[in-house]
């Protein structure tokens, strides 16, 4: 998911790589996703994609980041939430063949953008929490739970890992706008605005 311009992140991952970020059209974003067998946990491999999909979140100014959307068609993404407002943050991570229990109806609606699909913003119904049950990259499990827009930010990037784009969730076309129009006529509005 895109996001605003980094302000309140440091990160140790700017010794990854940049790697371009594939758009809808390539295939690679239409398939299931591999699970990353458990051999390589912490490789060079598997650390290196975490660290490259770290770095290239933050330098597109994204908040989450699938490995399919650098063409690697393998279950890992990166995301983090910036504090904002009410809102806590969460530092940089990297989440490996994550499993998602689905909390609630997918109701919530928020504002969504996609650095697969640049430019265009909508209205996404989603979970309002999940849990999550998930590896780092040197293969340590993870539990948590997550709520709201970090919530949404793990339910949008998870379903890249199942070939999914943000549009295929929206439920009222009519929410679609390029991001220029939607600064001007939507930003403004009492609408919750979460990318
Ligand atoms: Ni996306």
């Amino acid at each position: 998911m895109p996001g605003r311009e980094r302000t309140d992140v440091t990160t140790r991952a700017l010794d990854g790589r940049h790697r371009a970020v594939v758009r809808m059209g390539n295939p690679v974003l239409r398939e299931r996703a591999q699970d990353i067998p458990h051999d390589r946990f912490g490789t060079r491999f598997l650390r290196d994609l975490g660290r490259d999909l770290l770095r290239t979140m933050f330098e597109d100014n994204g908040v989450g980041l699938a490995a399919p959307q650098v063409g690697s068609g393998v279950r890992v993404f990166a995301y983090y939430v910036p504090g904002e407002g009410d809102r806590d943050a969460v530092p940089p991570r990297v989440l490996v063949n994550p499993v998602l229990t689905l909390v609630g109806e997918p109701t919530e609606l928020g504002w969504e953008g996609c650095l697969s699909v640049p430019g265009l913003r909508g209205m996404v119904p989603r979970h309002p929490a999940v849990k999550v049950s998930t590896f780092d990259t040197d293969g340590n499990e993870l539990t948590f739970e997550a709520e709201g827009f970090h919530a949404r930010v793990i339910q949008h990037e998870h379903d890249h890992l199942d070939g999914i784009v943000f549009l295929d969730r929206m439920t009222d076309m009519s929410s679609l706008m390029f991001e220029e129009e939607w600064e001007q006529y939507a930003k403004e509005k009492d609408l919750p605005v979460e990318v």
